[in-house]
């Protein structure tokens, strides 16, 4: 899986910039606020439709001007055989999206395109709410199992059900079992499907984290949203009294997280900056060996600033596991010099300068 040509107009400051990446590693180096950052978004929005940065399209399409648009030659099966594939942002907030020529739709886009970032924001799946957690763990059942987004939306629609009849206060008790059964048939199958994923990565994150961080032991632990010693069914009924007066269901996967320990202590809490970097790239690393290891397709990983929190040491550690994996990584950093002696003589890699919007 690798992006040969890379085609960006009109995001931030990129009026128009063409490119054609190694398929290995790529490095994007210039001063602050070159547009090194813009070039992993354009490839975000490629991938995932929306930006890493802005939910408002205004700030992310050039300024004056109406419209974005990115469009990239992938090979999906790493096959030699490429295809385009490309996405136009409107202002007004239309888009279009098309793959080898025909209009394609957004779950499709993400499947084509296996994008993983690490950035300043991924300190999040140990620092922020469980809904990036709960993104990170879905981001792989999704990869893994092809049932899984039909099933995702059925819940979302039995929740979305379930709450607006726990809003209104009056429920009709046949409407209320109809719901909750549904409710409970998608949760326990979403559940399942997470659990079996987070079984399958545990060893994937374990093995890498060892390669990059020495001395810390990490633990990672499903948590799938409501006491597992009772079935959800009994969960539901035992709280149906404060659901009602909140108006939302308060347990269920909705409330899904991923628990990180290092040495037996909230990971969050126990880490420095640096030891907490590396720990979230392994979980995002794990992920794509896995990915790899399922599909036998490669992801492609965008990190922005790798150099940053890291001492030469840890830096170097994470270039080798790069330099050895499949991905086709696009890395930012600001001098040239923090990421040129890393690498072996046999790595495929190019450098760009990024100076003012422009790419060479
Ligand atoms: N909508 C926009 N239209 C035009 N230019 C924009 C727009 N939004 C942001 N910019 C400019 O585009 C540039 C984007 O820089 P970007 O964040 O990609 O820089 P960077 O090279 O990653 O810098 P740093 O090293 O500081 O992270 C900035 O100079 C910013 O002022
Ligand atoms: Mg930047």
């Amino acid at each position: 899986m690798s992006i040969a040509r890379l085609d960006i107009q009109h995001i931030r400051n990129l009026h128009a910039v063409s490119l054609t990446p190694s398929p290995h590693i790529n490095i994007l180096h210039g001063a602050n606020g070159s547009g090194k950052t813009s070039v992993l978004e354009a490839l975000h929005l490629l991938g995932l439709g929306r930006s890493f940065r802005t939910r408002n399209i205004r700030h992310l399409i050039e300024h004056q001007t109406g419209h974005c648009m990115v469009a990239a030659d992938i090979d999906t099966l790493s096959s030699g055989n490429h295809q385009r594939l490309g996405i136009q942002k409107a202002l007004g907030g239309d888009s279009l999206m098309r793959y080898a020529g025909n209009n394609i739709d957004l779950s499709t886009l993400a499947e084509l395109l296996p994008l993983q970032v690490i950035n300043a924001d991924t300190f999040d799946l140990l620092e922020g709410s469980p809904q990036p957690r709960r993104q990170y763990i879905d981001w792989g059942v999704f990869h893994a199992e092809s049932s899984f987004i039909q099933l995702w939306r059925g819940f979302k629609r039995a929740l979305k059900q379930r709450n607006s009849l726990l809003k209104c206060g009056k429920i009709d008790p046949r409407m209320r079992e109809v719901w909750d059964r549904e409710f409970i048939r998608h949760a326990e199958q979403l559940t399942n499907q997470r659990a079996h994923y987070i079984e399958l990565l545990k060893p994937e994150f374990e093995t890498i984290l060892a390669s990059l961080l020495e001395g810390v032991r990490v633990e990672i632990g499903f948590r799938p949203g409501w006491d597992q010693k009772k079935s959800l069914d009994a969960v539901l009924a035992e709280s149906f009294e404060r659901d009602l007066r909140q108006g939302f269901t308060g347990y269920g996967p909705q409330r899904a997280d991923l628990k990180v320990k290092a040495d037996g202590h909230n990971a969050a809490e126990r880490l420095s900056r640096g030891q907490k970097k590396l720990v979230v790239s392994a979980l995002k690393l794990a992920q794509g060996s896995l990915f790899h290891r399922l599909s036998q397709r490669a992801c492609i990983y965008l990190i922005d600033d790798l150099p940053s929190e890291l001492d030469s040491h840890h830096c170097q550690t994470f270039c080798d596991f790069l330099a050895a994996s499949n991905n086709q990584c696009f890395i930012t950093c600001v001098d040239r010099e923090a990421l040129t002696g890393q690498w072996q003589p046999d790595t495929e890699i190019s450098f760009f300068t990024v100076d003012n919007g422009t790419v060479e």
